[in-house]
């Protein structure tokens, strides 16, 4: 079978300014590959190309089975796009936003009557569904969009942050809802996103992205597997980069991370650490308020890899 989702070598310079380079994909049908990176790091870039909304400057991608440089036409009778910006006409209600999306794409009215009904109770905007679209909030506006992406049932979706500025009631429905039309319709999903946990919690594979150019990839537990150690977090009161050198020196400590009343040892094995980890923190004269340990998450491989933390919470814009 054709993978629903192929770029090869693909690349887009803006002027002098590189934003992707050398990419290359091959995502099955049916599978929620998930695109996790930092600001400016190229993601938005990639879905514009492949939404054939944006040309590359090198290599090609296929999506669907089609060209999107040479034959974008087929490729978006097949897509879905909920993209970071757009427009949505203001004057229009969310009901008549999704009749006419149905409209476009020939849903018969039957169907999409059906389909509108179900997408109403996800987007869950009660009273408001009826009221201009220039009236919603940002996660209002963000939740139609997603809708108006889906209705037409395409084979391939691309939500671009789908879940930035929402709140984590409305988070949480639209994981289930990114879930249920993976498992009961087998929609391919290629999602971007900022937060490592939704990574970990709905794509099967994910790449990691950084700077244009795709550094890592794999089952977000084969990328955690990839930080081998373990890593011993310490709170203690006061200020902890005081006991940075001491915990440094341990035997089998191969990194210290000292922020101002937390820090975090890796080594190799944490349960063997701790102790000397404690003790060399109270020779420092801190007081330690409790010391866990924890395996690998996404953030560790991202660190790992980056050099640079991605923060849950950070840089909560849409469109
Ligand atoms: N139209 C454009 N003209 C010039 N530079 C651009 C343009 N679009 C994107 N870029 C640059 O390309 C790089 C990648 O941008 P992109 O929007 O793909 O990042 P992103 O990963 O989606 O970031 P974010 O998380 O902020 O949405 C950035 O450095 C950005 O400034
Ligand atoms: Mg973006």
């Amino acid at each position: 079978m054709t993978p629903a989702i192929v770029a090869r070598d693909l690349g887009r310079a803006f002027k002098d300014k590189v934003a992707l380079e050398g990419l290359n994909l091959e995502i099955p049908r049916g599978e929620v590959y998930g695109l996790l990176g930092p600001n400016g790091a190229g993601k938005s870039t990639t879905v514009r190309i492949l939404c054939t909304l944006l040309m590359p400057t090198s290599g090609s991608a296929r999506v669907a089975g089609y060209d999107v440089a040479t034959d974008p036409t087929n490729v978006r009778l097949r897509i879905g796009a909920a993209l970071q910006a757009t427009a949505i006409d203001g004057l229009q209600t969310g009901r008549e936003m999704l009749a006419l999306q149905a409209k476009l794409y020939n849903v018969r009215p039957a169907v999409a009557k059906k389909r509108i009904a179900e997408l109403e109770s996800l987007i869950d905007l009660g009273s408001d569904f009826d009221k201009r679209v220039s009236t919603y909030s940002g996660g209002m506006k963000r939740r139609l969009d997603i809708a108006t992406a889906m209705l037409h049932r395409p084979p391939v979706l691309f939500l671009d942050e789908p879940t930035t500025g929402l709140d984590p009631r409305s988070r949480q429905q639209m994981w289930d809802e990114v879930r249920r039309l993976n498992q009961e319709l087998g929609v391919t999903i290629l999602l971007t996103t900022q937060y490592l946990e939704e990574a970990d919690a709905l794509a099967h594979r994910l790449g990691i992205i950084n700077e244009g150019r795709l550094v890592a990839e794999g089952t977000p537990h084969e990328l955690k597997r990839t930080v081998r150690d373990d890593i011993v977090v310490a709170n203690i009161k006061g200020d902890a980069r005081r006991a940075e050198a001491a915990l440094a020196a341990i035997p089998g400590v191969k990194s210290v991370t000292a922020l101002a009343e937390r820090i975090e040892a890796r080594a190799s094995d944490g349960a063997q650490t701790i102790g000397p980890v404690a003790m060399a923190i109270q020779k420092a004269e801190l007081e330690l308020t409790d010391i866990t340990l924890r395996t690998p998450t996404l953030d560790d491989v991202f660190m790992e890899l980056t050099g640079g933390h991605i923060t849950e919470g950070e840089n909560e814009s849409i469109r």
